[in-house]
């Protein structure tokens, strides 16, 4: 739906499988019907009958069972489909000079004043960092997060790279990917995924004055048990990396961190 000249009645094997799909989740005694995975799938199912309809093409199996489903359960409408972005508007309101500032100025914070990162405040962060691009818009990542000063501390102790400054650091979220999302052939998405998030997290940070600075969390690291139990993340979800963030000091010492030159890194072909 979301492409100029898409082929007519394309995505109705996928659909009636989404049907089957969430009749099997509905017949899980414990779904909750006011979820998002509920909610959504059936605005994108009302959304492609419609469009396969206008395209001139029948629909009336999905439709039946669109219905059934509605009748009986109902669900929230989200926006679903696909939308016309006016290009112009959009860039207008992008204003590169202060996006670029906004780019560059963000460094890797090991300084921070020790008080809690607010709930709130977090909120806001975590639903910016959700605009984070992911492989279907499967969204796997959770984010196990902490502003408890006795939770900080443990798991300040079990992080690789903070050695030297364990103590600074008054938040932390781990960014966890669920694996079940992803298939054989997609083995390493979840990390993949996980690491673009983690890029829109430290930039929400950012964007709302947080510092911030990604710890790599390697896959056989002898401290991965100690943090799944202390932030309670369940096994099928693996540890993509961990964030220490907070409130920076007014003046903060940062590495300089040059960049390599475009030439060393572009290859055109
Ligand atoms: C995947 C990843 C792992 C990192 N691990 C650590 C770490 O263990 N300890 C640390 O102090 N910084 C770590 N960093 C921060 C990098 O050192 C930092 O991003 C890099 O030097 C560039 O500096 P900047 O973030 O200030 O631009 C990590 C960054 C990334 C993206």
């Amino acid at each position: 739906m979301g492409i100029e000249n898409p082929k007519l009645g394309f995505g109705q094997a996928k659909a009636k499988r989404l049907f089957e799909e969430i009749s099997l989740f509905l017949s899980h005694t414990d779904v909750q019907k006011t979820s998002y995975a509920y909610n959504e799938s059936m605005s994108v199912l009302k959304r492609y009958i419609q469009f396969t309809i206008d395209s001139g093409v029948s629909a009336l199996e999905l439709e039946k069972r669109y219905q059934e489903l509605s009748n009986r359960y109902g669900f929230d409408m989200q926006e679903a489909g696909s939308r016309v972005m006016e290009m112009a508007d959009v860039y207008r309101r992008v204003d590169s000079e202060s996006s670029l500032h906004f780019l560059c100025s963000r460094h890797s914070i090991r300084s921070y004043e020790i008080r809690p990162v607010e709930k709130e405040v977090m909120d806001r962060v975590l639903s910016i960092a959700a605009t984070s691009p992911s492989a279907c818009n499967r969204q796997p990542c959770k984010v196990f997060w902490t502003n408890d000063d006795a939770c900080t501390k443990r798991i300040s102790k079990l992080i690789p790279g903070n050695k030297g400054f364990e103590d600074a650091i008054p938040n932390w979220a781990i960014i966890a990917v669920d694996r079940v999302m992803f298939g054989e052939q997609e083995c390493l998405q979840w990390y993949l995924n996980g690491g673009i998030y983690a890029s829109y997290l430290v930039l929400a940070m950012h964007a709302l004055h947080l510092g911030s600075c990604i710890f790599q969390i390697p896959i056989s690291w002898e401290g991965i048990p100690g943090i799944r139990e202390i932030a309670g993340i369940p096994d099928h979800y693996a540890i993509a990396c961990a964030v220490g963030f907070g409130y920076p000091k007014d003046r903060v010492k940062c590495l300089c961190a040059a960049r390599k030159p475009v030439s060393e890194y572009s290859i055109q072909f």
